[in-house]
């Protein structure tokens, strides 16, 4: 990625559970950056929701309106900090765009660690399955893809993002 372009935008990337909202959050309002979180962007761009989206046009369709949203915040004005939703890298047009035009940040962990994290949410439909079960295959279907594009890998079991600082002073 573009990771000497002091005005690349930072996009997070990484399973369900990894923490890239929270992370991307505080990272945005630490580097006076406006946050974007990808599928809440989808959903309100779109007026549909990521479930309406997989259940009226597929995980294909979903590729790829998240494709050209995620190609539209890479070519907007501004170095934002991105959430990509977990699964943006399989799309191999968008691995490119990451790789030429952002500092990507791969939060990294491993399956229990994220079983433990992701919480069911309406705009998981994949996480309706079993969720050690869908986690584990997603891991191993994408770890090469966020090694692709990764211009950063943090360990987020390794570093438990704010465990330095009090509770109440991550919900700012
Ligand atoms: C998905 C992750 C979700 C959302 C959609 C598909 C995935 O985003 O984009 O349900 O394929 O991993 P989060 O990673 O923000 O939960």
């Amino acid at each position: 990625g573009a990771a000497r372009r002091t005005v690349a935008p930072v996009v997070l990337v990484g399973l369900m559970g990894s923490g890239k909202s929270t992370v991307g959050r505080r990272l945005a309002s630490r580097l006076d950056r406006p946050f974007v979180d990808a599928d809440d962007e989808l959903v309100r761009r779109t007026g549909r929701t990521v479930r309406e989206w997989f259940a009226e046009e597929g995980e294909p369709g979903f590729r790829v309106a998240e494709a050209e949203l995620v190609a539209d915040l890479l070519a907007a004005p501004g170095p934002a900090v991105i959430a990509a939703g977990g699964g943006a890298v399989v799309t191999p047009s968008t691995r490119a765009l990451l790789t030429e035009r952002a500092l990507v940040v791969w939060l990294r962990a491993g399956v229990p660690f994220l079983v433990s994290r992701a919480r069911r949410k309406a705009h998981r439909p994949l996480l309706d399955d079993d969720p050690a079960t869908v986690l584990a295959r997603l891991e191993a279907e994408r770890t090469p893809l966020y090694e692709e594009v990764a211009d950063v890998v943090v360990d987020v079991e390794g570093f438990h993002h704010g465990a330095e600082k009090p509770k109440r002073a991550l919900a700012a």
